[in-house]
């Protein structure tokens, strides 16, 4: 069966899947440089944190593919201005901003180094720019098997488990795979997934529009619930473990992810049942020593108020819609990076390692 493909790269060129139409159209549209790229990040065309920060990086790479520089430092120069630029599109996802600084940090590097002139330093860019969308999705397939030994090993002494999952964190919302719902397509190519459940995530319903059709587009076994029935599944479906994504993984294990992910943190823990973010390195924030320190987006009222256009909320209404929570590190069991699970208290222990 061919995979969902958010990302579209082929020959410099960039497609994504327009995310604002799906379920009902898929289709696709051209990314051209990073003007657009900007826009199709902010609007959440393209959304979810490892893709955001895939989409930014190759609509710099189709920019600069274009463009004639004359010497290598107006090249860097160009290039730092406009990954900052696109770190602006979306604040609390961090993979934009990491990719952001790596990539600055390798055009320092090639800038000093009188061996490379300015083609071959656009060409080190482009290799650099192409190996995060393979490294992704090699990534997402490390954490998806991690996360499925350690449920199994840890968690259920049940040989088929029953997950529940927040938001949108599959192939949509990555290169490929996923994180979270990565861990749901391990456990389910084991034969080890029971059922999985997939709450809506209102207001822009990443659960019922994305992920459920991820799902149902994999035939894996799953329900739709609304984002309030969380508290009524855990009691009366015996639910193995939550599973989610995460935009930003503070030093201390807090970490930031879909609005309405908190409440289903603090609903586990008194059912008992564990809560596990799965996560690549690129999503952990060490600059920061807890959740405290992350700027959480807010959104338009639109996106509360309206579905399609059509007004469902009583107008005159004041609206408050931040795009994410933090859940604090006390509620999570464990951190599934590509390299294995951490306890929060442990993720330290990640701090200098390379990303490669
Ligand atoms: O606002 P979104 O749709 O970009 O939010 C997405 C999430 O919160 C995901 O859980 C997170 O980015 C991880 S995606 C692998």
């Amino acid at each position: 069966m061919t995979t969902l493909q958010a990302i579209r790269w082929e020959n410099g060129k960039l497609e994504i899947l327009d995310q604002i139409l799906l379920p009902a159209i898929s289709r696709y549209i051209p990314v051209r440089g990073v003007e657009d790229g900007w826009k199709v990040i902010n609007n959440m065309q393209v959304r979810g944190a490892p893709a955001i920060a895939i989409v930014g990086c190759l609509s710099l790479a189709t920019e600069i593919k274009n463009e004639e520089y004359t010497d290598k430092k107006s090249l860097r120069r160009d290039v730092e201005g406009k990954l900052n630029y696109l770190v602006s599109a979306r604040p609390t996802a961090v993979n934009m901003k990491i990719a952001a600084d790596e990539l600055i940090q390798l055009a320092n590097k090639l800038t000093k180094d009188d061996t490379v002139n300015v083609t071959e330093m656009k060409e080190r860019f482009f290799e650099a720019i192409e190996a995060m969308l393979e490294k992704d999705i090699a990534d997402n397939k490390a954490i998806g098997d991690f996360g499925a030994q350690e449920i199994l090993k840890n968690v259920s002494g049940d040989h088929s488990v029953r997950i529940l999952t927040h938001c949108n964190t599959g192939s949509l919302a990555t290169a490929g795979y996923g994180t979270a719902l990565g861990v749901i397509r391990s456990l389910h190519m084991k034969n080890s997934l029971e059922h999985a459940y997939c709450s809506e995530t209102r207001p822009y319903n990443q659960g019922a529009r994305l992920t459920a059709y991820e799902l149902v587009y994999e035939k894996i076994p799953a329900t739709l619930i609304c984002d309030d029935m969380v508290a009524a599944l855990m009691k009366s479906r015996n639910i193995s473990a939550v599973v989610v994504g995460a935009d930003r993984v503070a030093a201390n294990g807090d970490t930031a992810n879909k609005i309405g992910t908190y409440q289903i943190a603090i609903v586990a823990k008194y059912h008992n049942v564990p809560f596990y973010v799965a996560a690549p390195r690129t999503s952990i924030d060490f600059s920061i020593p807890s959740g405290d320190h992350i700027v959480i987006e807010e959104r338009p009222e639109r996106e509360l108020t309206h579905i399609n256009n059509q007004r469902i909320a009583a107008p005159g209404i004041q609206c408050w819609n931040p795009a994410f929570d933090v859940t604090p590190a006390s509620l999570i069991k464990g951190i599934i990076t590509e390299v294995g699970v951490y306890r929060p208290e442990d993720l330290i222990q990640l701090k200098n390692c390379e990303h490669s």
